[in-house]
Parts: C-alpha cells; structure tokens; sequence
C-alpha cells in the first residue's frame, strides 16, 4: 500500500471512527486529529453526509478498485455513456517505459462513440431538452443570453453541417480563436460532432503564435469573431487573423475559410476588413442550415483535440487528446471532485482557449447533463449563500489564499478543491474529494480514482513515505494525451524519457507525513503567470528578435498577484544604450510575439550573462538575483568570468 493509502486507512479506521464505518464522516475524524494537525480543514458533517464520496472508508474502496482492476473500474463507468459499439476485449493498454518500446496508451479501443453525442443527444432525449445548458454573461451587463440542452444542440447541428459543406472532414483540424462566447463551445462541439480535431487558440495570443499553430496543424478553417471588448478597449481579433492567414498563404499553408462571428456589440461588420472569397460572416450562412445533423461515429482513440502549450524548449507542443479516455476522465472528474449534483448550477472562470476550458467549462460539465456559467467575473457583492464547492487550479495556491477563498468567498462553509493537473493529462490528477477528507490549506491532498502519483529522486527512483521530488506518474489513466501531434519522439523525450517507467509531470512535490501531496511547481524552465504557462525559451526568442537585443535570458520570480512574475535579463547589442524607450519596445516585441499575457514584468539590463565554461547560462544565479536572494548566490567558481555577477548586482535596480 502508497502511504496515502495508509494515512486514509488510518483516518477510516481511527478510534473515533471506527464502528461507525460506513457512516464515518470527517467530522467525527477532525475531532481526533486535530490535535496532532492544526492546519486541517473538515467538511461540515451536513456536507460529507450528502457527497458521492463520504468517507475515506468509501475513497479507499473505489481507489482500491480503480488500481487493481483499472480496466473493471473505468469500464463499468464507461458504460453509462453512449456507445455505438462496446470497445475490445482489452479495455485499455499502455507502455510507459521507454526502455521497452514506443510508448503508447489506449483506452477503450475499438469502442465506437461521440462526445458531442454524449453532451448534447443524450442529455436531449433522456428528458433534460429544457434545461438551460449555458448561461453566457457578456462584457457588458446587459449583454447575455442562455441556450437549453435543445437550443445548444440545434446550434451545434447547424454549425457542424456548415462546416461538413466547407469539406470539413473527419480528422481535418479547425482552429478556433474566439473569446468566451457561447460560439466558442458550439464551434468545438461542431467539431466533435463530425469528427474534425479542434484546437482553440487562445484569443490573447498574437498573430505570431496563431501563426505557428496554424502553421503546425494546417487548418482546414478558421473560425473567429470580428472583435471584442476587455473593459473598455475593443481587440480587433479578425486583424490578427487577417495577419496569420496571410502570413501563412505565403509560407504555403493556405486556408480555405475563415468563419467570423459578428459580435456586435465590440464592432459592426462594417467596421471589420474583409478578404471575400475566404471570409464569411457567421450569422449570414450558419442559422440558414438545418437543425439536425448526423453523428458521425468514431473510435475511442481517434482524436478529439489538439490543444497548443509551451514547453521549456522550443516551439509550442501540440497536445493531443483522443476522445474515448477523454470523455469518461472528464466526466468522471467532473462529478467527484465538485460533487455535482443534477441541481447544481456551475461556473468555471477558465477560458476555453486553455484545458481547464476543454475539460471543466465543456466536456466534463455538458456530459453530466450540468447548467454551465461562461462568465469572468468579481464575487463578494453578490449573495454566495448556494455555493457548494470551490476550485482552485493552475497553480500552487498558498495557505494564505486558501483561507481567503475558504473564508471570504465560501463563507468558512464550502470546501474547496484544489485540483493538480495538466494540458497533458485532460483532467484533474490529485484532488480532494469534497466530503471525503480533511484538507491542508496548499495540498491538492489525494490521488483521483485509477491515479498512481510517485515521487522520484535524481536518479528516478522512487521516494517512500515522507519525501519531496519529481512528481510522476507510474500508470495510464484514460484522461492521458497520446503524442505530441506530428512528434511523437519529442512526446517520449520530454515526458517519458526523464525517468524511465513514468510519465514525467515536470513539477516538482512532496508528500508529507499523512500523504498529503503538495506541488511546488516546475522544476524545468516554464513560468507559471495567472495560470498561464509560458514557456522561457519563447520569450528569450522572442526578445532576441528585437534588433538591438543581443541575448536574452528569462526566469520566473515569485510575485503577489501573479504567483509568478516574468524577469528578464538582456544584454543589448554592443554600442546600444540603455533606455526607457528600449524597455518599452523589448516588452513591446513579446506582447506582439506571443501575447501580452507573456510580457516580460521587469527587464534587467545585462553587460553579459552568467555562464558555465561550455556556454550554458547558470540560470540558478539568475533566478538568485531576480529575487535578490543576493547571500544565496551558491558556488560561483565554475562561471567563466566570475565578475558578470557583481556587474549585474550592481544593475539590479537601475
Ligand atoms: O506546475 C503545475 C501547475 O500548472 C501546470 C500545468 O499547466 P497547464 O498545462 O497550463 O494546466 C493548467 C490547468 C490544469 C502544472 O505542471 N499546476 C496545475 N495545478 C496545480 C498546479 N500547481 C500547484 N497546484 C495545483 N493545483
């Protein structure tokens, strides 16, 4: 048995609870470990009473279940979805070790599905055709609108026979670069309908890095809104299409369509540039299409979506997701770790342009038949009185922010899941369960059903008991990605190949004495901002593209708001004068690069760069000095020219 299993059992089975077994409730637990814990939070008595998952007792068994037997525990779930054809004998297979061939994992193969199918047509005719599926809450506060399952399936329906009429074939990619409009999870359930692979491009991202991502998938359409409104300020998103597309035709990879919503209340369309014979406005040809529109079937492993995210070299990875493993592993999340409940109404911040939008505004909700808010928003002028659970993600959040959401958003009532994950593994990983256990305020606590987190040392070998180091991960689960599209080598090298057996997070974890598992984030050089994971590699790139930017080198630093800030170093080219207007258009270069999203916090001037005698920067010195941690420098003998260091201390605040 892992130590978590261990710690859980000895909560089940604790003097207090004991007997009680299996109406043991964390209450009951709370009482007795809180004089040895005095950082745990227990879900009210009421709570645990009501919860899919009550106990540890109740966790304990299906995790138990969902490692021993993996394939009887995800196909008994598997088989309340719709499925055309029951998948093969072998519910799923999977190599993980690199020392023993191509790494492949497959879940339910030979199983014939839809996802869409399952969001919409089953919620449809089960009875649910008139509950309100989304409820959107535009910029502006009049702006907003609400689609039942019905209404929601006949706009999917016209979207995707529209998009069969533009040749838009199984296993064609579309890219969808849309802000939270409800047309943002039509166009990707369109897609699904008809077995084209969508990938949404986030809609703060610049034509540059739309650029390569159309370059990457080759889109068979584009799909965009002519603009939208931040606050006050209109974003001309068509223009950046414009720009990729055209940029794109000259490098060979044209597109035949870009389909653009007019969203009116940002720009009229007399306002919008217009490319005819490849532009057509939405509304003028979508509503003119029949409201019904033929599934069409595909296997469990055929692919469902490709989603862009950065790596810590590089250009972005296309992260693939196949459908089968996908749909229940988003479902199945969805359910425990928010406790849903048919009359719940749920509402996740997250844009689609990111995973937690795939599998936590979309898929995992809508397959639960779910009333979904897209809406970003503030929250303490408005009565919280019917929140149930809160959730958290995308970063490590600490236990001064736990208590924060725990006290003022929650009202000291609601429990709140702190869920780790990745792009890479389509859903949450480890989650607590609401109802089932105490929580830390900073752990994401325990491993979701059929999840077998370890920790490993340097060398890869697995780290018992009480412990930190690399979080990975020893076995399939159906939510994994399959390849990095068009490079399944690189999938290997950068998940598989760190340490061989497992699939590498790139976090690093420890586990503390009950089990609890704590990230502590990237152990490699991506940047966590706001959630957003950005790669260093792309802003150095991109800043060194800057004429006068002779070399660049970025690293993370601990900020307020952020949980991470942007730092970095540049060395201009020699003659260039440092400048206020120089800071300005570096910052400048990477908003329009990638995003500005991704634009750098702090630019420290550089007369050169720590490096090693072979040329590799020490970025440990670098990320020293960017949080001016100046007496824990460490060893700096081996540095080519020692020196650099006391130049760029002396540059720190300049
Ligand atoms: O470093 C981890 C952090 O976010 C990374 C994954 O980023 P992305 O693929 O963009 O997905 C974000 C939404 C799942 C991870 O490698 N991370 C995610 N969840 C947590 C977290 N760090 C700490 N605690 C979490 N709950």
């Amino acid at each position: 048995t892992t130590n978590h299993l261990r710690h859980l059992e000895s909560m089940a089975t604790h003097p207090s609870g004991a007997g009680k077994i299996p109406r043991l409730n964390a209450v009951i637990l709370g009482e007795s470990l809180a004089s040895e814990e005095d950082d745990l939070v227990f879900p009210s008595h009421d709570f645990s009473q009501q919860a899919h998952v009550p106990s540890p007792q109740k966790y304990l068994e299906m995790y138990n279940r969902s490692i021993v037997d993996p394939g009887g525990f995800w196909s008994d779930i598997a088989s309340e979805f719709y499925w055309k054809e029951k998948w093969g004998q072998q519910v799923y297979s999977e190599n993980l070790d690199v020392t023993k061939g191509k790494i492949k994992i497959e879940w339910f193969k030979g199983g014939i599905t839809n996802i869409c199918y399952n969001c919409l047509d089953k919620n449809v005719e089960s009875g649910n055709g008139d509950k309100v599926a989304l409820h959107w809450e535009g910029n502006e506060p009049d702006v907003d609108g609400s689609l039942t399952y019905r209404q929601l399936f006949e706009k999917v329906c016209q979207l995707a026979n529209f998009l069969k009429d533009n040749g838009v074939k199984k296993g064609d990619t579309v890219i969808i670069y849309l802000p939270m409009l409800m047309e943002l999870p039509i166009t990707m359930l369109a897609c699904a309908r008809i077995g084209a692979i969508h990938s949404v491009v986030f809609a703060g991202y610049s034509a540059e890095s739309l650029l390569q991502r159309i370059m990457d998938c080759k889109p068979k359409i584009v799909v965009t809104c002519n603009a939208v409104k931040r606050g006050k300020k209109v974003l001309n998103l068509k223009e950046i299409v414009d720009a990729a597309l055209s940029e794109s035709s000259q490098n060979g990879i044209s597109v035949d369509s870009c389909l653009t919503y007019e969203n009116e209340s940002a720009m009229k369309k007399e306002d919008t540039k217009w490319q005819k014979g490849r532009d057509i406005w939405w509304q003028d040809v979508v509503p003119k299409y029949p409201t019904t529109c033929d599934v069409v079937w595909v296997d469990a492993e055929d692919p469902l979506f490709l989603l862009y995210t950065s790596g810590s070299t590089g250009k972005p990875k296309g992260v693939l997701h196949t459908t089968g493993g996908y749909m229940i592993y988003t479902a199945t999340t969805f359910k425990y770790a928010f406790d849903y409940k048919e009359s719940d109404v749920y509402w996740c911040t997250a844009d689609c342009g990111w995973i937690t939008g795939h599998s936590y505004v979309t898929y995992g909700p809508l397959l639960n038949g779910a009333t979904v808010i897209l809406y970003e928003g503030y929250v303490t002028r408005y009565s919280r009185k019917s929140l149930r659970v809160l959730g958290s993600v995308g970063e490590p959040i600490n236990p001064s922010a736990w208590r924060w959401f725990f006290n003022v958003v929650g009202d000291s009532r609601c429990p709140i899941s702190d869920t780790w994950w990745q792009t890479e593994t389509g859903g949450f990983m480890i989650t607590p369960l609401p109802g089932a256990w105490a929580q830390k305020p900073g752990s994401a606590t325990f491993p979701f059903f059929g999840v077998e987190p370890v920790i490993v040392d340097e060398k890869g070998k697995e780290i018992e008991g009480e412990c930190s180091g690399y979080l990975c991960v020893k076995s399939s689960w159906p939510g994994a990605f399959r390849t990095l599209y068009g490079d399944h080598d690189r999938y290997e090298t950068t998940y598989f190949k760190p340490f061989p057996g497992y699939y590498f997070s790139g976090d690093g974890c420890s586990r503390d004495k009950n089990g609890y598992y704590w990230l502590t984030g990237r152990v490699d050089d991506v940047i966590n901002v706001s959630g957003h994971r950005i790669g260093t590699a792309e802003v150095e790139s991109a800043l060194v593209s800057h004429p006068q930017c002779a070399e660049a080198a970025v690293v993370g630093v601990e900020h307020e708001v952020k949980g991470q800030g942007i730092y970095a170093f540049v060395t201009l080219v020699e003659g260039v004068p440092y400048s206020e207007d120089l800071r300005k258009s570096l910052v400048l270069v990477v908003r329009n690069q990638i995003g500005a999203f991704a634009a750098p916090d702090r630019i420290h001037w550089a007369p050169s760069l720590p490096k090693t005698r072979s040329g590799k920067i020490m970025r440990r010195i670098l990320r020293k000095i960017a949080s001016r941690q100046l007496d824990e420098l460490g060893d700096i003998s081996t540095l080519a020219d020692p020196s650099v260091v006391d130049q760029l201390i002396a540059l720190a605040d300049s």
